[in-house]
């Protein structure tokens, strides 16, 4: 089983590599699953119904979120509809949406989850304990399990990747926009990496226009973030598991962007 999951699509520079990155990303991994963070895709901050449909004609095949999920009004309108979209499943009960999606892939299923981050971030329910409870929910038959972790601090991340490995195929993280150069396979089987890095602007910080961020350090006035301009760049990994089983056999890290072109 093969899965390719795309770090944070921020904004339009983010969704112009998806598209452009995409299918050449398939032709090269043959992923069985895409998975892609779509909690930034519009003007970065939040998703539309129509760029939630923009990531799937693309090629997503789920799409998760993060602290961002609420950010365009307009999501409460079609979210119970949008069967492709996972938020974090430790939101605090009563929030809509689904935490979990499990979806049939060549005879197996395969479960992506959604969970986000409690150090540094908003007060949400326990993610750890959000895991085992969706863990004991899912089919017994799940072959692989997928969670994408929205996380600020590195530590909480790593301890999830700890606490869930041999249980789960691959905690991946995202939300800090810079990916890590720490992609393992944690002793069970469970392939790890802090942050697996943002998808949009290269020149930006984190994304954001350079001089508003500096200004904001400089200054602590209140400053209007857009999107910056400019060279652009995709982030990932690519996670190839065992056949029904949750063993990851090779974890690879992608980063494209000026620098480091993508060669097929
Ligand atoms: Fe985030």
């Amino acid at each position: 089983m093969k899965i390719l999951f795309i770090g944070d699509i921020v904004g339009s520079p983010g969704r112009n590599m998806l598209a452009e990155y995409l299918p050449r990303l398939k032709k090269s991994y043959k992923p069985d699953v895409t998975v892609v963070n779509g909690e930034n895709a519009a003007h970065g901050k939040g998703l539309t119904e129509k760029i939630y449909k923009q990531l799937l004609e693309i090629g997503a095949d789920v799409i998760t979120m993060g602290n961002h999920t609420w950010d365009k009004r307009e999501i409460f309108e079609y979210i119970n509809d949008a069967n492709s979209l996972v938020v974090p499943a430790n939101f605090p009960p009563a929030t809509p949406g689904k935490g979990y999606k499990v979806l049939n892939v060549n005879g197996q299923k395969v479960a992506v989850i959604n969970l986000i981050g409690r150090t540094f971030m908003a007060d949400q329910d326990c993610p750890f304990r959000k895991a085992d409870e969706i863990l004991k929910q899912l089919p017994e038959d799940t072959a692989q399990i997928f969670v994408d972790f929205h996380a600020e601090t590195t530590s909480e991340k790593q301890a999830l990747g700890w606490y869930l490995d041999g249980r789960v195929t691959a905690v991946c993280g995202t939300h800090t926009h810079v990916q890590t150069a720490d992609e393992r396979i944690l002793p069970q089987g469970t392939g790890y990496i802090s942050d697996v890095g943002m998808t949009g602007p290269y020149d930006g910080i984190l994304g954001m226009s350079r001089d508003a961020v500096m200004k904001k350090f400089l200054t602590n006035l209140p400053v209007k973030f857009e999107v910056e301009e400019g060279r652009e760049q995709i982030n990932g990994v690519f996670i190839q598991a065992a056949p029904r089983q949750k063993a990851v056999q090779k974890m690879k890290r992608i980063a494209v962007n000026d620098e480091q072109p993508l060669m097929d």
